[in-house]
Parts: C-alpha cells; sequence; structure tokens
C-alpha cells in the first residue's frame, strides 16, 4: 500500500469498518489506522453543497470573498461568525460523531492531530472528550490570516472610532492534538500497536508544539488550480507541505503505519504522507475536489521541503526503496 483514495462521505465510510483488534490485519479488517491528521469543514456548514455552489459562482454568503489585491486574487475565506445556534448545533453533533467514529478507527494510542479554528475548537474538544478520546496539547501554527482585526461597520463616518477593531487580527492556526487511551504502559503500546507516542524531529529536539512558519506557499495553492478538471479555482483551504510533513512526521513514532485524512480535500496530507514515504489514506465527500486531489497528491508528494533533509526522513526513504527494490527484484 502506498495511498488509498475514497470519494464517499467520511461518516457512511468509517461506520461500515470492523472493530480494531488485530495489530497484523489491514487498516480496514480489523487493523485500523494509526493516526488521523486533518484539517475537518471548521463550521461544518460551509461545505454544505449550497454553500460549495455559491462560493464557486462567487455570490458569498458564509464565504466571504475578499477583493483582489495588487492584482491577485485571494482565496474566499468561511465567516463562522455568521453561524446561528441551529448551525452550532449541527457543529457539535457532527464533531460528537466524528468523534465516535475516530475513537473506533484508531489504534489503542494512536494520535489525531485537527486544525480548528478560536471560535469554534470548544465543540471539537467537546465532542472528542465524550467520545473518551484523551486530549493532550493545542498546536499553534502561526499564519497570518484575514480574520478579524476590522475597524466597526461604519467607522469611517466616525473618527472617534478609527482606532477600534471588533476583535483581534488571528495570527495563528490551533490544531487539537488527542490520543486514544490505551491500557499499560507506552513501550508495551510501541511494541503491540506501534502508537502512543511522538516521533521526535531529531535525536537532540523533541515534537514541539509551536508550528512555526506556516503560510501555505503561493506555488502550492497552484498546484490544486492547475489540477482542478472541472474549472482554474484551487481549493480554499490548502494546507503547507511543510506543516503537513511536520505533522505526519510527528504522528508516527516508529514511522510504521497507516495515516488517514478523512476530510482530504486536495490531497495535503496524502501528498505529505506520500513525501515521507508513509502509508496513507484520504477520504473526500465532494467530486470535484476528489478528483483535484487525484491530481494534485503526486505533484504535492514530488515537491521538496526543509523537512526532507532530516537524517531521520532520509534515513527511511532509503530504507523504505531498498525494501521496494528487492520486492520488485524477487518477482
Ligand atoms: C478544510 S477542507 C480540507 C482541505 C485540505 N486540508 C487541503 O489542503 O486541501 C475540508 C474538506 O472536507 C470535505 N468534506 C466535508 N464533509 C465531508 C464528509 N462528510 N466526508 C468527506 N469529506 C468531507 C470538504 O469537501 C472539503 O474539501
Amino acid at each position: 500500500m502506498s495511498y488509498e483514495l475514497i470519494n464517499g462521505n467520511t461518516f457512511e465510510v468509517l461506520e461500515g469498518l470492523p472493530e480494531v483488534e488485530d495489530p497484523g490485519a489491514d487498516w480496514d479488517d480489523g487493523g485500523g489506522v494509526h493516526a488521523i491528521v486533518t484539517d475537518p469543514p471548521y463550521g461544518v456548514i460551509e461545505f454544505a453543497e449550497e454553500n460549495v455552489e455559491k462560493m464557486r459562482e462567487g455570490i458569498g454568503g458564509v464565504w466571504r470573498i475578499p477583493p483582489s489585491m495588487d492584482g491577485n486574487q485571494r482565496n474566499p475565506l468561511p465567516r463562522f461568525t455568521v453561524l446561528d445556534d441551529d448551525d452550532k448545533r449541527m457543529l457539535q453533533d457532527f464533531f460528537a460523531k466524528f468523534g465516535e467514529l475516530a475513537y473506533d478507527v484508531l489504534r489503542p494510542g494512536g494520535h489525531i492531530f485537527i486544525a480548528s479554528t478560536q471560535l469554534l475548537m470548544h465543540y471539537v474538544s467537546a465532542g472528542f472528550d465524550a467520545a473518551g478520546l484523551e486530549r493532550r496539547d493545542v498546536l499553534v501554527r502561526e499564519t497570518k490570516t484575514l480574520r478579524g482585526g476590522d475597524r466597526p461597520k461604519g467607522a469611517h463616518d466616525h473618527p472617534e472610532y478609527k482606532n477600534v477593531s471588533s476583535m483581534p487580527r488571528v495570527y495563528w492556526e490551533p490544531w487539537l492534538l488527542y490520543r486514544k487511551p490505551y491500557e499499560g504502559k507506552l513501550t508495551d503500546t510501541l511494541d503491540e500497536w506501534q502508537t502512543g507516542g511522538l516521533r521526535r524531529e531529531s535525536d537532540e529536539r523533541p515534537f514541539t508544539d509551536l508550528l512555526q512558519d506556516g503560510k501555505t506557499p503561493k506555488q502550492e495553492r497552484e498546484i490544486t488550480k492547475n489540477a482542478n478538471p472541472k474549472s482554474d479555482d484551487p481549493h480554499p483551504n490548502v494546507k503547507p507541505q511543510s506543516l503537513m510533513r511536520e505533522l505526519c512526521h510527528a504522528a508516527l513514532p516508529l514511522q510504521e503505519g497507516v495515516i488517514l485524512d478523512p476530510f482530504m480535500g486536495s490531497g495535503a496530507t496524502i501528498g505529505a504522507a506520500e513525501a515521507l514515504s508513509y502509508d496513507s489514506v484520504g477520504i473526500e465527500l465532494d467530486e470535484s475536489y476528489y478528483d483535484m486531489a487525484e491530481n494534485a497528491i503526486p505533484k504535492f508528494a514530488s515537491m521538496s521541503t526543509s523537512i526532507d533533509d532530516r537524517e531521520d526522513v532520509k534515513r527511511h526513504q532509503a530504507a523504505e526503496e531498498s525494501t521496494s527494490l528487492s520486492d520488485f527484484q524477487k518477482q
């Protein structure tokens, strides 16, 4: 296996899986996955069919379409301040159900890295806590966004409001880190399930919860734009390869196992796993984003980032290459 892509609804796909009980079995036959690394629809409604249609037509709705700047088209941005009580109830149900399914598909000790937003991350946490998952940290991805920082509406007519903004300008993105509990010692769990811990960046440095320099390079957005078979729109939420490789690297403590992205989008997680020579599974509901991911993943995977220069990463890649070569020679 290298990667497997599924065009479907994550909730239906995960519901159909057998119980995780055999560390030697395939991921979808009782083996489960070693980690989940994902960037879900934060507010859920922004990826409801009617809102995706509006975004594609440039109409807006929950999506704010920022004006282009210096001739550069900027990405649509979902506005989470417009969610009403019903939307929030739906969001809570979504993450409560997803927490249960994530618990069921993970091996004991498996980690979940899930992106969120300051305004809504408590709903994700509530669902995950209720599902019995263990909260471990909130990772900080440094990234300057266009959220918040606006002056009150009509402030240009009121000089006294000139120095007021309603919310801080958002310069970081939270990634919740959860783990499925295991029984006994970490070393036994590593031994039996290859899970429980996080891989260190190197001998000298552990994985840390500050993820610096997290901006998505323009070139990576362009990859999704060129991979879109239906139009030349990029995916609105492409995550950078450097970030996704950092997370995928941390997610497999022994560099063995399967990473699942249940909300794959354009396939940035799968591209990152592939670049590290890890097995992965991506699930995407929207057909055109699924097609986009199929085209974009090999391009993401072939990009180079600073993480690829780490001794740990190079050693693993070399070992994987020599295994696949010897398998080939045996045939
Ligand atoms: C925030 S985007 C992920 C973007 C991705 N990180 C990337 O770099 O391209 C979330 C994705 O989840 C998909 N999605 C929403 N609900 C889903 C569901 N129930 N099952 C599978 N995919 C879903 C959306 O279509 C969207 O592409």
